[in-house]
């Protein structure tokens, strides 16, 4: 399974923040914003990235990120010189995702709590897997319908009149027929390849499998001034009361053993002083002391 990571969009909803760099790089408390995605998807077992962004941001990107080694992971850049949609991100990284099926997530979107990206992505088979999450604004989202049985019935990209309370939220899993259903799409009314668009593609064939994501699961939003504000205070709750991370790509990659702990104490060293470093370091004298604990 691939990985992409869609980091693009003009932003504006988060001006002037967004004249500098882009919404994805502007903090969530302690960490860019785009760690948290990226370490959802190392934490699932995915090794191998594409990270997709303007033209105007990528170089920050890469700043950051760099081809991944040092996470014991790859990360390949493209560019989306206009916002053509989320499902254009399937077209811009054919080349990358070759034969193989892909997760796409969004790298706007923050998960925290529950294991259900790493068992839905270790169990993926064919078709595609999204998932659902109960919300109070479904009309801000693609919205999905079940019938009684709890059958996904239909699916709608932001309906005036949402026909349930259960939103889509940016994590798709997609079998290699996703270059082609993308290639083949119309662009909607607003001008974008829609990615609920091609999620209906699979809905008509019968292959796509719905997981509503327990209430243990939080799913925040980022995309405004004040909800930034709300993902840092909750990043900042939890990690305070665990003393634990959140987002942390260093230790998923060590969890994932993409990292030996030889590996991940270089990496450890070569940080300036810092409370980050100071966490990682603590982790590596924990892990000594007694093993690796589950992520
Ligand atoms: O957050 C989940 C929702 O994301 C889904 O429920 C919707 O079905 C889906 O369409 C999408 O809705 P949004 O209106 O929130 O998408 P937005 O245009 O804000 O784009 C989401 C992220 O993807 C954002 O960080 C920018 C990036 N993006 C978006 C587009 C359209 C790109 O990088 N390139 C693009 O062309």
């Amino acid at each position: 399974m691939k990985g992409i990571i869609l980091a693009g969009g003009a932003g504006s909803r988060l001006y002037p923040l967004t004249q500098v760099a882009s919404k994805q790089l502007q903090p969530v408390y302690d960490k860019p914003m785009v760690y948290y995605p990226l370490t959802v998807l190392i934490a699932s077992g995915i090794r191998e990235f594409c990270l997709i962004s303007t033209p105007q941001d990528l170089p920050r990107f890469e700043q950051l990120l760099g081809d991944g080694s040092q996470w014991g992971i790859s990360i390949e850049y493209r560019k989306q010189p206009d916002p053509g949609g989320i499902a254009q991100a399937l077209i811009i990284a054919e080349s990358f995702i070759g034969a193989d099926p892909v997760t796409l997530i969004l790298g706007d979107n923050l998960f925290f709590g529950g294991d259900a990206f790493p068992r839905a992505i270790a169990g993926f088979k064919s078709g595609a897997v999204i998932f659902a999450y109960h919300v109070n604004d479904p009309e801000r989202y693609g919205v999905i319908e079940f019938d009684a049985k709890g059958n996904a019935v239909s699916l709608e990209e932001k309906p005036e009149q949402p026909r349930s309370n259960y939103a889509v939220p940016g994590v798709y899993l997609y079998d290699n027929d996703v270059v082609a259903i993308a290639r083949g799409l119309q662009p909607s009314q607003r001008g974008e390849l829609e990615i609920t668009d091609v999620n209906k593609e699979y809905l008509r064939r019968g292959t796509l499998q719905v997981q509503r994501l327990s209430r243990g699961t939080a799913w925040l939003d980022a995309g405004t001034s004040s909800s930034l504000h709300e993902a840092s205070a909750y990043v900042q709750t939890i990690e305070k009361r665990q003393g634990m991370k959140l987002g942390c790509p260093e230790e998923a990659a060590l969890y994932r053993g993409f990292l030996t702990l030889d590996q991940f104490e270089a990496l450890v060293s070569g940080m300036p002083a810092c409370e980050y470093r100071d966490y990682l370091a603590e982790l590596a004298a924990e892990v000594k002391r007694v093993g690796l604990k589950s992520a």
